[in-house]
């Protein structure tokens, strides 16, 4: 029997990609170049399937309109640069990898907080250039975190492990807004009725809601509008949740006091004027960057394809 044919559009960890050669006719990415639209295209041809990631423009173009591949087993649990209504009108089903990149993103999350209030990416830059001139009782002055209202803005898994860190571990308050009533958030949190309240509440906004049409620009100028001017906005959600360049103007003036930002609105643009400021902390969407996490996820997109090809149920499908 021939071996289903998969391709693997990024270098994976060596567990992942040792599973996936050994049950599969496997194509790897040896150079880790991300791959073309006309590579993807002819890969949706001419493979039975994708392990793709987030950095792969999986639109209805590049799709077509009778594919060879079945399945596109995302490395993400964000799938919002796949066209899912177009891999469904084509017959592709798409999996993604929910449950294991929880806890690596809250502490992201975490971190951009920390880093955000205490001014850590300032202290950092300055030491590194030679700037520091010794202890100052009025230096780098951050903002206390501990007693202050956490904002969650969409409490799923990784929202609520977010609230939880910042509960527990800081001792913050959390109000936070989700589409539907979250019946036990595992964390005393106030369920609040729209996105508006929690941004004229909260003295930290953290997303955690996904990307996609239904989401972009959630974030707009008349939102940002209503948030404290001591607020923090931190994003490792999607980058086109917030409307990029309105919060570049409210950074600018002050109008909020800063941001932490894992993802931004054109990965891997990042927009001159944002670099330029020092009143956010920018990282290069780190989220679920753990050995370990890397790991399971691609082992959850690998048990995707085996179950897939197996005629059993897709464990974690999305279409
Ligand atoms: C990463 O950004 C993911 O969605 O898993």
């Amino acid at each position: 029997m021939t071996r289903p044919r998969v391709v693997v559009t990024r270098r994976l960890p060596e567990r992942v990609e040792a599973a996936v050669a050994e049950r599969f006719d496997a194509v790897l990415n040896e150079t880790d170049a991300p791959m073309p639209r006309a590579a993807l295209a002819e890969a949706m041809r001419e493979a039975d399937a994708l392990l793709c990631t987030v950095g792969d423009r999986i639109d209805a173009e590049v799709i077509g309109s009778a594919p060879r591949a079945r399945l596109l087993a995302n490395f993400a649990v964000g799938y919002n640069h796949i066209d899912i209504d177009a891999a469904k009108a084509a017959g592709v089903a798409v999996s993604n990898t929910p449950g294991v990149l929880t806890d690596a993103t809250a502490d992201i999350a975490l971190t951009l907080l920390l880093m955000a209030a205490r001014r850590a990416g300032e202290g950092e830059r300055m030491v590194r250039a030679g700037a520091w001139e010794g202890w100052a009782p009025t230096q780098l002055l951050g903002t206390e975190v501990s007693g202050k209202t956490l904002g969650v803005i969409g409490m799923g898994r990784i929202g609520r492990a977010m609230a939880a860190r910042c509960h527990y571990g800081l001792g913050m308050k959390v109000v936070h807004y989700n589409r539907s009533p979250v019946a036990d958030p595992g964390v005393p949190s106030r369920q609040l009725g729209a996105v508006e309240d929690v941004l004229r509440e909260a003295d930290f906004v953290s997303l955690h809601c996904p990307g996609g049409a239904e989401n972009r620009g959630l974030i707009s100028a008349e939102r940002i509008a209503l948030m404290k001017p001591s607020a923090i906005l931190v994003n490792t959600a999607r980058g086109e949740v917030v409307d990029e360049p309105a919060l570049i103007e409210a950074l600018r003036e002050r109008r909020i006091a800063g941001a932490g930002l894992d993802v931004y609105a054109e990965e891997p643009k990042v927009p001159e004027a944002l670099r330029a400021l020092e009143n956010v902390v920018l990282l290069p969407h780190l989220g679920s960057a753990t050995r370990e996490t890397r790991e399971a996820m691609g082992m959850k997109a690998f048990e995707n394809l085996a179950a897939f090809f197996d005629g059993r149920d897709l464990p974690d499908r999305v279409v």
